[in-house]
């Protein structure tokens, strides 16, 4: 019996979504016998039928291509907003999925589209995921795609700011994207050789930053490089956000419901990166620049590594549905990959030890965290 496959991309897009869709597409459709279809804007498409045709042709000429041919949302099956209400839909998803004749659904995606897989395997659908973020913050795979490619973008950023740096003595604070885990901060900021990098993990003391930065002008450098997370905080901030953790659980434990609390007002990371330079500003004398990577970090054409990464998780996918090996993660390990269970990766969110061999590296070099 020819297997009928569904393959969707969730969550932000990411370089390498397109040459995974076609490691997938080709091994399932030439490899395979198999049929394929596409489910467009993540899991709404798939609530809504709105499908796509993955033949050969549409499948030739996207491995170079940045974004997703299907498109994306960062829509949630059992939080879906419908004509102003946010609504369960998962039952209409599985009866998407039936409608198609599928066998099994392929999702393209980071921690919250495991999560979103592991529902609706739950609902008791064939689910394959594959983990995709430049965060690079999915649990039990060496790697996700999308990392290399913005690795290499916020690296060359960080490279270029040095011109302005050094010409006009300046602090150059930029931003790098990583709401949760600092990764791509820490990466790209040992690689462009930042001299101060915040992340999430470590929350930072402004004057232990600026410290280093006044100690660095009376050594003859007049200007520093601070590469900074979009999640990094600092100590009293994190202290606050524990503080109103405890007050939140508190009351839930009082009241027993869970007591919808008013939302944190979660400052805009931007605000955040701005106040960091004001502050150094005042505290070294120097003036400070910011600059905001952003979008810039998941655009265009996938880096080789991240073309190679793609191919081979979305091949082991194909083999995987061959195998009827469904309710799992195709995990990168080393040169091979790994199927993990949905179970297992749902949930987690794989960030940086504060003694990891990345940072302990970057501390060798003088580098400072704000610790
Ligand atoms: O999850 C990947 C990511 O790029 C994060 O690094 C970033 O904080 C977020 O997505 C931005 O989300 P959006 O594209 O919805 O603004």
């Amino acid at each position: 019996m020819t297997q009928h496959i569904g393959i969707l991309t969730s969550g932000g897009d990411s370089p390498g979504l397109n040459a995974a869709i076609r490691g997938v597409g080709k091994a399932c459709l030439s490899h395979y016998g198999m049929h394929i279809v596409g489910f467009r804007d993540g899991f709404r498409g798939l609530m809504e039928n709105r499908t796509m045709e993955l033949e050969k042709g549409q499948l030739s000429g996207i491995l170079t291509l940045g974004g997703t041919i299907l498109g994306t949302s960062r829509d949630k099956p059992h939080k879906m907003p419908v004509d102003g209400q946010v609504l369960d839909m998962i039952e209409t998803i599985v009866a998407s999925y039936h409608a198609n004749k599928l066998d099994c659904l392929v999702c393209l995606g980071g921690g919250g589209t495991q999560k979103n897989a592991l529902r609706l395997m739950q609902a008791g659908l064939n689910v394959v995921t594959l983990p995709k973020t430049i965060d690079n913050d999915v649990a039990l795979t060496d790697t996700t795609f999308g990392f290399d490619t913005a690795l290499g973008i916020a690296t060359e950023a960080i490279d270029r700011l040095h011109s302005t740096a050094h010409s006009h003595h300046r602090i150059i604070v930029v931003e790098i994207m990583g709401h949760r885990a600092g990764w791509l901060a820490l990466g790209a900021g040992i690689a462009g050789g930042a001299d101060v990098i915040l992340i999430p993990e470590i929350p930072y003391q402004v004057e232990s930053v600026a410290a280093a930065i006044r100690e660095r002008s009376r050594s003859g450098k007049p200007f520093s490089i601070v590469a900074v997370a979009e999640g990094a905080v600092s100590q009293q901030e994190h202290l606050d956000r524990l503080a109103a953790l405890a007050r939140k659980k508190g009351r839930k434990a009082k009241d027993g419901a869970r007591e919808p609390m008013p939302e944190e007002a979660e400052m805009v990371y931007a605000d955040r990166t701005l106040n960091l330079a004001k502050q150094l500003e005042l505290l070294t004398g120097l003036e400070a620049r910011v600059t905001i990577l952003g979008h810039l970090q998941r655009g265009g054409t996938p880096s080789a590594a991240d073309r190679l990464l793609s191919t081979r998780l979305g091949t082991a996918a194909a083999d995987l549905i061959h195998q009827r090996h469904y309710g799992v993660m195709v995990a990168a390990r080393g040169e091979a990959t790994e199927p993990v269970s949905l179970e297992a990766v749902a949930g987690q969110v794989k960030t940086v030890p504060p003694d990891h061999t990345w940072v302990e590296s970057a501390r060798r070099v003088g580098t400072n965290f704000g610790d």
